[in-house]
């Protein structure tokens, strides 16, 4: 177990909270502040109980320079929205610098700053030991809450707790509960949903997965690449060309492990990789030589809804099918709506399946989403993320 904020006594400290508000951003506007909201709990906590809060964070990949498209300002203004107070900030180009010293040395308890975009600086992606030093010494404690960004060993994320004592904030902590507590010992029968498009980029997934599961669901672009594995006509759809003797592999793995592996038994294909082409729903065995695969179809949604009836915890990674386009979203919408419906601990990985629950409106159904994306990924491909490493054991 890890320690926490409620672990320690943080009356009248510095508190420096490592946050992920690395959020969408478009025309200077916040699109998605799911991220910002997320550290909420956490920050309302600190100031309630008299901590000085100094928050720091990444946006987007600046490389090493101050660029203003950058600039955490806009997260700075909806963080005081959204605290119903005055969060400090000035936009300093090397992030430490004697006027955020000296912000960082005023604040009275319960006050909140949050610092400069630490990529602006490119000693944050190198682990630099002497920004680390830097950014801790404006604090007397430091508090992990980036979940999004704890797989990547920066200054921020891991060097600093080589020079501060570190604690998990509240989102860290229902993070590791969720998608820990499923792999680790799940309720059973425990599930997992795989999508996107590149088999390539979840085998590692799958791979650790196979170990854990009952039932494992494929669906998405991914499939495809499967099907070419087993010999099937894939028409003109997506393939993983690389990947294609792995995903046979894999195949081979879930029956050795006794794993019950369901891949779509039908699909919706279009002419072309648009939402106005020509449609046709087929049997995976009857993909048309011209046409490429788009959506899993009903009698798969129906397949797959069988197959989550009685489980206890479901991990579900990725989309059915291009849900961006309304008319091949069906399969993506029907799976989440199973989710929605179902008795069973639900947890949706970030990204895009993140980004579908939400866009049908489901999100508040479903027992945890996670703020990472590639940090959940690694989570459930059972590696030890750095970020989470550097935090004190109870
Ligand atoms: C993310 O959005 O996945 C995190 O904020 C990490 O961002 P990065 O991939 O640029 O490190």
């Amino acid at each position: 177990m890890k320690k926490t904020i409620r672990d320690i006594d943080v009356r009248g400290k510095r508190t420096l909270v490592r946050c992920d508000f690395n959020v969408p951003m478009q025309d200077g506007r916040i699109t998605d502040d799911t991220r910002i909201t997320a550290a909420l709990p956490t920050i309302r906590y600190l100031t309630d109980h008299g901590a000085k809060v100094i928050l720091m964070s990444h946006m987007g990949r600046p490389k090493g320079e101050a660029k203003s498209e950058f600039s955490l300002e806009p997260v700075a203004v909806r963080l005081s929205q959204l605290l119903e107070k005055e969060v400090e900030f000035k936009s300093c180009p090397v992030v430490v610098c004697d006027t955020i010293k000296e912000m960082a040395g005023s604040l009275s308890d319960g006050e909140v700053m949050l610092l400069e975009n630490v990529r602006f600086r490119k000693e944050e992606t190198k682990n630099d030991p002497d920004f680390a030093k830097e950014l801790a010494s404006l604090g007397d404690v430091f508090v992990q809450e980036a979940f999004g960004t704890a797989h990547r060993a920066h200054a921020s994320t891991a060097g600093v707790a080589e020079y501060l004592p570190a604690v998990s904030g509240f989102l860290i902590e229902k993070e590791v509960k969720f998608l820990g507590g499923a792999v680790e010992q799940p309720e059973r029968p425990f599930a997992a949903i795989m999508g996107g498009a590149k088999v390539g980029d979840k085998i590692p997934v799958i791979e650790n997965l196979l170990k854990k599961v009952d039932t494992l669901i494929v669906g998405g672009g991914m499939a495809y690449t499967f099907f070419k594995a087993m010999g099937l006509n894939i028409g003109t759809s997506i393939l993983d060309e690389e990947n294609v003797e792995l995903a046979g592999q894999l195949l081979k793995k879930a029956e050795d492990n006794g794993v019950k592996f369901l891949l779509p038994v039908d699909v919706i294909c279009a002419d072309k990789f648009d939402n106005g082409a020509e449609t046709v729903t087929v049997d995976r065995d009857s993909i048309p030589e011209n046409m490429m695969g788009m959506d899993i179809g009903p009698r798969t949604v129906q397949l797959y809804r069988e197959a989550l009836k009685n489980v206890k915890t479901v991990v579900w990674n990725g989309p059915m099918g291009v849900f961006e386009m309304p008319n091949f979203a069906g399969g993506t919408r029907a799976v989440a709506e199973i989710l929605a419906e179902s008795q069973a601990i639900t947890i949706i990985g970030g990204g895009d399946s993140a980004a579908a629950v939400e866009q049908f409106g489901l999100a508040e159904k479903m027992s945890h989403i996670s703020t990472g994306g590639g940090a959940s990924l690694e989570f459930l491909e059972g590696k030890t993320l750095p970020g989470i490493a550097v935090i004190e054991d109870k």
